[in-house]
């Protein structure tokens, strides 16, 4: 095989640091500047001559700059190589896949086109909020699945007379997925959020859930009002000790301590987002997509 280097900015050099040493990949971070009006300045380390580059970056909060540094880094290693892959742990804007109410753009497809006009070839994403913001994409994408990486963390701990949560109806397959591979039950809440304003209301009938350790499974954590709002659901039905697994644990401003103060004992996340939650370790399961 080639050589490989690994081009990260930022938000994502711990993982991409592991990625490149799983593959014995050259390790290439930015450095990056910022001026005082936002604007980013990208300086790129030597680039061995005709290796496959991987561009690593999540596009996390803030999500436009993250964004294009990533479009700044793909844009500069087409220079160096045709074999690119645009690897986007998290990807952000993929909830803005469809008009959900008349006028709003679907910005996902938007990234989509400026991805492709910054070079990228092969995009590789990991447990993408909805698989609609795939068919966005022209140049390849492919989606990989965090869960058993999850799961295995989970079956380590002591989980008593386990219950499966998907807290709304569209993570359900991640979460029947989640409780399949762990051996649980499942169940689903009916979530439902106020388009204007983004508020969350749980609409489910009441339910016995009496010394049940519940795992509510989700592909994102972001103001943490989807899992405060089941939580509070949940308690109410007597659950035990409620424990939250998800791929991307963005938990903008003191989100995390709203949760716990619902009442979720702990919060697993992977790495794809850097924080105290991210236990996770996905840069195996993205090295072995490199073929
Ligand atoms: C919604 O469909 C997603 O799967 C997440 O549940 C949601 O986007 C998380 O956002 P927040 O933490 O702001 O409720």
């Amino acid at each position: 095989m080639a050589k490989i280097s690994v081009i990260s900015g930022n938000t994502s050099r711990g993982l991409a640091r592991r990625i490149a040493n799983k593959l014995d990949a050259t390790f290439v971070p930015a450095q990056i500047i910022k001026f005082p009006d936002g604007e980013s300045k990208i300086t790129l380390g030597k680039i061995p001559k005709k290796s496959i580059i991987l561009v690593v970056q999540s596009t996390s909060p803030p999500v436009d700059t993250n964004l294009l540094q990533l479009l700044s880094m793909i844009s500069q290693a087409r220079k160096f190589s045709s074999k690119i892959y645009t690897i986007i742990p998290y990807m952000g804007y993929a909830r803005q896949d469809r008009e959900f109410l008349g006028g709003e753009i679907i910005t996902i497809s938007v990234i989509a086109k400026m991805l492709e006009s910054a070079g990228a070839k092969k995009i590789i994403v990991v447990d993408i909020h909805s698989k609609i913001a795939l068919k966005h994409f022209k140049v390849k994408i492919e989606n990989i699945s965090a869960i058993p990486k999850l799961v295995n963390y989970f079956k380590k701990m002591k989980i008593r007379n386990p219950l499966v949560v998907s807290p709304d109806a569209g993570g359900i397959i991640r979460a029947k997925e989640f409780a399949r591979q762990f051996n649980s039950d499942l169940i689903s809440l009916k979530k439902q959020r106020n388009r204007k304003t983004g508020k969350v209301k749980i609409q489910s009938p009441k339910m016995n859930l009496k010394n049940r350790d519940l795992i509510l499974v989700d592909d994102m954590i972001s103001s943490g009002g989807s899992i405060v709002k089941a939580t509070q659901f949940l308690k109410k039905q007597g659950a035990g000790r409620i424990f939250v697994a998800c791929t991307h644990a963005i938990l903008i401003d003191n989100a995390e301590k709203k949760i716990r103060k619902a009442g979720v004992k702990q919060i697993i996340s992977t790495n794809t987002i850097h924080g105290k939650t991210a236990k996770v370790d996905v840069s195996d399961i993205i090295a072995n997509s490199i073929k």
